[in-house]
């Protein structure tokens, strides 16, 4: 039966029907690559703060907050599908780990700081395979101001200046309009301070994107860095924008961002400001920028990962030989309407930590007669240090399936 009380980076806390919380996700906590020198996450990291010079930065806060800091102090809804148990991890009803950065906004304003970049590890119940981890780092920006006609024009200067120096950079961008009918301006918002807060927002982010993508993306004269911002929806922000950069033929997905949400303000108790901010995620930018192919390289202490990279400097990452890969399938009766596929993930990475590299259900189908549930999954094994022997994976194998039938009650085919 479950333990009474858990230990987490340190303290004792009490378990509950939300707990969650797996031994596997637990040994991260400590690790705060964002904080390793020479780590790509922490390289990353220092180049985006150079970006910002007169920014505050933050990057020990804790990774245990509270519901209420995740999602309420931001008006996430009450029955905003994050909150489940399914898609965070929790180690109580009232205790869990941050899923984004954003958590922190309403202390960060709280002290006054008008312009802050924070960096932090955030957790997510997610699938399995070489671009999703349940750990991964985060960088939140924010800048607010008065909401005074005078700080807004000061604002509009500060635009027109960054314009001016990007009008002379290779970037092409595809725009959307500030504020729409589906992107409105808060009600509490005069929609030109709005839209001049969107705009101060927009090349603000351009003109970093130019700097971390232009030599990458291969930016030349007839082949310009392209940078498209699109209509987007969060509880947080409005209006609100994503950014996608046109990297080897597609468009990828850089950041979330938007003009705060006044309430947001209010509740930091700075209810005369208004301002922006922006949510990256570090690994996604960072595989880009170093070419590193696999989102568990982060995590790795080979020093042939490590060993290829110099604090502040971006550097092709050199692959060395991969070991085989080693794959088992499993099939299962579900145990009932309760079980989801993340339940699944974190036994297989509870076993198997980072031996795992992707887990791919392959089958499924309900059974005519009884309405029963199965499901056929193939757990793909390999170290990015050793080669595995056929009985360590039999061994994992064997541990796993023992799990799922102790923990989750599956019956196996
Ligand atoms: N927190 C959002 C996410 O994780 C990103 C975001 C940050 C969006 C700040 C708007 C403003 O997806």
């Amino acid at each position: 039966s479950a333990p009474l009380h858990i230990r987490v980076l340190g303290e004792k806390y009490t378990t509950d029907d939300y707990t969650n919380l797996s031994p596997s996700i637990s040994s991260k906590l400590s690790k705060r690559l964002h904080a390793q020198k020479g780590h790509p996450i922490s390289t990353l990291r220092t180049l985006i703060e150079n970006h910002f010079p007169d920014f505050a930065h933050f990057s020990s806060l804790s990774p245990i907050v509270t519901p209420y800091q995740n999602f309420d102090s931001l008006s996430f809804p009450a029955d905003h599908p994050g909150r489940a148990k399914t898609d965070s991890y929790y180690i109580n009803r009232n205790t869990m780990l941050r899923t984004h950065t954003s958590a922190h906004e309403v202390e960060v304003f709280a002290k006054g700081t008008e312009r802050w970049l924070l960096t932090a590890d955030v957790y997510r119940r997610d699938e399995i395979d070489a671009s999703h981890y349940p750990v991964f780092h985060q960088m939140e920006g924010a800048k607010i101001f008065g909401n005074d006609p005078s700080s807004i024009e000061q604002i509009e200067k500060e635009t027109q200046r960054l314009e001016r120096q990007l009008a002379a950079s290779n970037i092409v961008t595809e725009d959307v309009q500030h504020i729409s009918q589906t992107n409105p301006a808060q009600t509490s918002h005069n929609v030109r301070s709005s839209e001049v807060t969107a705009k101060n927002l927009k090349l603000c982010l351009n003109s970093l994107l130019y700097e971390l993508f232009a030599d990458v993306a291969g930016a030349s004269e007839d082949d310009p860095l392209r940078v498209r911002w699109i209509e987007a929806y969060f509880p947080f922000t409005s209006p609100s924008y994503e950014v996608e950069v046109f990297f080897r033929g597609k468009w990828l997905e850089i950041l979330g961002c938007g003009v705060v949400l006044q309430s947001t303000l209010d509740r930091a108790g700075v209810a005369n400001k208004m301002g922006w901010a922006f949510g990256l995620g570090l690994e996604r930018i960072a595989m880009i920028l170093f070419s590193i192919p696999d989102i568990r390289l982060f995590w790795s202490e080979d020093p042939r990962f490590l060993s290829q990279f110099t604090h502040g400097k971006i550097n092709t990452f050199k692959p060395y030989s991969k070991y085989p890969p080693s794959y088992r399938d499993i099939s299962f009766w579900k145990p009932g309407r309760d079980m989801h596929d993340n339940d699944l993930y974190d036994v297989v990475r509870d076993v198997a930590g980072d031996l795992v590299e992707d887990v791919t259900i392959i089958d499924r189908f309900t059974h005519p007669k009884t309405q029963r549930d199965s499901l056929t999954a193939r757990v793909v094994y390999r170290s990015f240090d050793r080669s595995l022997v056929n009985e360590e994976v039999n061994g994992l194998q064997d541990r796993v399936v023992s799990h799922l039938k102790e923990q989750l009650g599956v019956e196996i085919r």
